[in-house]
Order: C-alpha cells, then sequence, then structure tokens
C-alpha cells in the first residue's frame, strides 16, 4: 500500500521532472536558432560556388548581348530569388560574361549606347567608359574594371558563377 509521504515524494518529483522538462525546451528553443544562425554560413559555403544556366552557345555573338538570369539565394532562414544581368558575348574559343556594374559608383552600364562612343560599355550617370573586355578607360570616373563572372560551359549551355574583379 503507497502511504501519504510516498505520494508527497512522487509529486515533488513529478514537478521537478515537468518543470526541467519544459525548462529543457525552453532553452532548447533558444539556443537552436542561435547555434543554427552561427553554423549556417558554414554549411552553405558550398552554395557560393552553384552556376546558374544563363544561355545557349548557339546564341552568342562577338558583340556583347545583354542575358538577365535567376536563382534562389539562402540567407540564414530566407530563400529569396535573385535577379542579375551579365553582359556576354564569345571571342574564339572564349566566353565572356562582364557584371553591367559600374566600378564607379555602381549605375548600369550598357554597351554600344552612346553614339560618341561605339563599341564601348557607357555608364549614363558621370560617362563612365569601359573596353569590350570590361577594362576601364583611362580618364574616365571608374577606376577599376567591370567584374567577371566565372563561365563554365556545359552540353552547349553556358553556366555563371559569381561576379569577381578583374584585378
Ligand atoms: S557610376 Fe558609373 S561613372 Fe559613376
Amino acid at each position: 500500500m503507497v502511504s501519504e509521504k510516498d505520494h508527497n515524494v512522487s509529486r515533488r518529483q513529478f514537478l521537478t521532472y515537468t518543470l526541467t522538462g519544459v525548462g529543457g525546451f525552453m532553452a532548447a528553443g533558444m539556443i537552436l536558432p542561435m547555434a543554427r544562425f552561427a553554423i549556417d554560413p558554414v554549411l552553405q559555403a558550398g552554395a557560393a560556388g552553384d552556376m546558374t544556366a544563363v544561355a545557349d552557345v548557339s546564341d552568342l555573338t562577338e558583340q556583347p548581348q545583354r542575358f538577365d538570369f535567376s536563382y534562389e539565394q539562402k540567407d540564414a532562414w530566407y530563400t529569396s530569388e535573385v535577379t542579375e544581368t551579365a553582359w556576354i558575348y564569345q571571342e574564339g574559343d572564349e566566353i565572356v560574361a562582364l557584371s553591367p556594374t559600374c566600378t564607379h559608383l555602381g549605375c548600369t552600364v550598357n554597351w554600344d549606347a552612346n553614339e560618341d562612343y561605339p563599341d564601348q560599355f557607357f555608364c549614363p550617370c558621370h560617362g563612365g567608359r569601359f573596353e569590350k573586355d570590361g577594362k576601364n578607360i583611362e580618364g574616365t570616373p571608374p577606376t577599376e574594371p567591370l567584374h567577371k563572372y566565372e563561365v563554365e560551359v556545359q552540353d552547349g549551355t553556358v553556366y555563371l558563377g559569381k561576379a569577381e574583379p578583374q584585378i
């Protein structure tokens, strides 16, 4: 037969287990998201190397053409769709993909857009100009070349990675 004293002890134990369980559950609820936040960038490190299919090689010419492309970007808990643009051309065996972001203050450059400066990238904001290979033209505001995308070709498709500085 169970005495009154045994009941008291088991109630106390029940409360101890319950409070420990609830406390542990709450602590896990706070600590796990923090741990994930700290570790997530490490787990995502490989994603930076991902390539996106952007164009068919058969569509390329020796003149830079504008291609827009989108991909999913994961930041911590958020997944968002990012749209980027590349100016792509082919010269011999080489495929070149340049970022349209002006290296002066970040406006968007266009190819062959100013009749005074044919066959150059022109930035309308402050008159920045770049050669076809992205090199900045001396005497204009930009002080470094347009960034260049990492390019890979597979089965006739051009894949782009990250745009990196050319210097
Ligand atoms: S932002 Fe392009 S020249 Fe200034």
